[in-house]
């Protein structure tokens, strides 16, 4: 069947497994024009396969300094089953992401990237946001986002050991080349508490309670204020994140600070960081 899917996921990317797919698909946009203007071309790209990696880049234009890479878990429910979501945890750094893969990404795709923007004259300053797949032939881009990635950001800046204000003003002052940017070679875990039901219906309106041990690390986002309450507003409620010397302890500390954490309708995933692990073993 047709279907969105994995970093494709709300992003108009039609996914065909199969011939009779692709042409179904094309016929309902440019016969049927079911997407209207948006639908009168049409890219036809590779079928990709092989795990995903979140890499988010500081640049100042001319010099890339990627961030520690981190891996995201979109689907809903555990065994990467369900709907697909904004992103239910994320762990960091990647296991996939070797150094070597590292390499070519910066000669292959960031570098690249970058000196095609300059000669268009759109020249970037900012965290770009590599979303990339590693396939049997190598790194590949899924997609680009000119922003920070929730909940890759939740992970990789709590192990940025250089200051983040300075290295943002040397993307824009243009002195990034010169600047220390430089990570922790701890690992990091953050699981996502969400609303029972999403990513389609749920409920809102139910109080959070946070414990202040563990405050500074839970970063709130379907959350409103209201008469001096925190009260769920939105799908993914909050991401805990804990940090550790190992991924192992980075993912049980996520967890105990989850379970400290309460809200009506709350669930989340138990085996975020269990591939990275893996494939860490093995
Ligand atoms: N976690 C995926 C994104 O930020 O687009």
């Amino acid at each position: 069947m047709i279907k969105a899917d994995g970093l494709a996921l709300g992003k108009g990317v039609i996914i065909a497994q199969t011939k009779a797919d692709a042409q179904d698909a094309v016929r309902a946009m440019m016969e049927q024009k079911k997407f209207g203007k948006s639908g009168e071309q049409v890219v036809i790209e590779e079928f990709l396969e092989g795990p995903e990696v979140s890499v988010l880049a500081f640049t100042d234009g001319n010099c890339v300094k990627p961030m520690i890479s981190s891996m995201d878990h979109k689907r809903a429910l555990d065994g990467d089953k369900g709907l697909n979501t904004g992103g239910m945890g994320t762990i960091a750094p990647n296991p996939y992401y070797t150094k070597e893969i590292a390499d070519r990404c910066m000669k292959e795709i960031f570098l690249p990237t970058i000196d095609a923007m300059n000669k268009e004259g759109r020249t970037f300053k900012g965290c770009l946001y590599f979303g990339l797949m590693i396939t049997k032939d190598g790194p590949k881009v899924i997609e680009y986002n000119c922003r920070f990635g929730d909940p890759e950001t939740q992970v990789v800046l709590p192990l940025l050991q250089s200051d983040l204000l300075t290295v943002m003003q040397a993307t824009t002052n243009g002195t990034l080349a010169e600047t220390d940017v430089s990570f922790s070679d701890k690992s990091a875990c953050c699981v996502i508490m969400a609303s029972k039901g999403y990513p389609l219906a749920y409920e809102k309106g139910f109080e959070l309670t946070i414990p202040a041990a563990v405050k500074d690390s839970v970063y709130v986002a379907g959350a409103v204020q209201k008469d001096g309450k925190l009260l769920t507003s939105g799908g993914r409620v909050l991401g805990a994140t804990a940090t550790a010397a190992t991924l192992k302890d980075a993912i049980d500390a996520a967890y105990k600070k989850v379970e400290t954490i309460h809200f009506d309708n709350a669930f989340y995933r138990r085996d975020i960081g269990q591939r990275a692990l893996a494939a860490k073993e093995g």
